[in-house]
């Protein structure tokens, strides 16, 4: 017995030797560590072995089968090791290879343009306040003291959605009323940036988006006076002290007076060329004090408040800090045309 013992030793640890994956392992433990095994067998017999053998047989089959144990976690550790350096080879990474470089995008010309005024603005003490685009008939017009049916609504081409009285904002002026009716009767001092829509014949000059900043002061003595002086100062600020301002007597139903600022062209320097059709200026704004009843609507008292309020077109400026010759390639997304900036 002990003689068999050691031939089943012997058969299943030069076998184990030829083992080179985890199948044949398997195999492997199955026909010499399995029930039906002849190590199994031996200790199947152990019973009808003679009392005096069996304690010393026992000892021995059992330290050949924790030996066999032993050995086979052996090849299976070296195995997976194998299996793993394998993998770490075959999978061989460089990280001293150069990265592929991520586009980061940049900002639009006309958010450049955007920045720059919300930056002077801050500068002037004047908070940023954000109204919606769909709008209602009621605050883009009724409520900035144009009645439905007024023949001033003209003045706006309009985009009408299949809801009545709902419609895409024609100006930032509705805005205005917004930030009255949250802050009456407290003085305000706010600029209400934003994209607007009309329904335009798309041209060079013109697109049927674009956007606006509008800007609304209230106190207790505002007057015309400081919304030359505002203005004249933004102007400055944005291109300098030399800057010539223009202000010209306008219309609009939400203030009285009402007025247009142009800026003294800043291709030609006021000579006169394509860019302002040789009048030398350029019309940057709509602006007035606003109306009495646009300042009641809003939730002041007219005869103790008094405000003054603009709308600028910041594309016009963007289009002269950069020598944009056609409006058009602003909103059309063109990466050609983006990718310059
Ligand atoms: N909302 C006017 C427009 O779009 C501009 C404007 C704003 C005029 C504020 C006066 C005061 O034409």
């Amino acid at each position: 017995m002990q003689e068999k013992l050691e031939q089943i030793k012997q058969a299943a640890l030069s076998t184990l030797e030829s083992v080179r994956d985890e199948a044949a392992l398997e195999q492997w433990r199955v026909a010499h560590l399995g029930r039906s095994s002849a190590l199994m067998g031996v200790f199947d017999q152990l019973g009808k072995l003679a009392k005096e053998e069996r304690p010393a047989i026992g000892r021995q089959a059992n330290e050949v089968k924790q030996l066999m144990e032993a050995r086979y976690q052996e090849t299976a550790q070296k195995l997976q090791n194998a299996a793993l350096m394998l993998t770490l080879e075959s999978e061989w990474l460089d990280v001293t290879l150069p990265g592929r470089p991520v586009g980061r995008g940049r900002l639009h010309p006309n958010s450049l343009t955007m920045r720059e005024i919300y930056r002077i603005f801050g500068e002037m003490g004047f908070q940023t306040y954000r109204s919606r685009e769909v709008e209602s008939d009621e605050y883009n017009f009724t409520l900035l003291n144009i009645p439905p049916h007024h023949p001033a609504r003209d003045m706006w081409d309009t985009f009408h959605t299949t809801t009545p009285g709902v419609l895409l904002r024609t100006h930032t002026s509705p805005g205005q009323i917004y930030v009255m009716r949250e802050y009456a009767p407290q003085p305000v001092r706010v600029i209400l940036p934003g994209m607007c829509y009309r329904y335009e014949q798309v041209s060079v000059r013109k697109d049927a988006q674009f956007t606006q900043v509008e800007g609304l002061v209230i106190d207790r003595h505002i007057t015309l006076a400081d919304l030359k002086g505002t203005l004249n100062d933004f102007y400055r600020r944005m291109f300098g002290a030399k800057v010539r301002t223009r202000f010209r007597t306008s219309y609009f139903p939400f203030t009285e007076p009402s007025g247009e600022l142009d800026l003294e062209c800043q291709l030609c320097k006021g000579q006169g060329c394509g860019m302002c059709s040789g009048s030398g200026w350029l019309e940057l704004l709509g602006c007035g004090m606003v109306h009495p009843t646009v300042l009641q609507n809003g939730g002041y008292d007219p005869q103790e408040f008094s405000g003054f309020a603009f709308g600028m077109g910041p594309e016009r400026t963007t289009i002269l800090r950069y020598y944009i010759e056609d409006i058009r390639y602003l909103w059309t997304n063109d990466l050609r045309f983006l990718e310059q900036f």
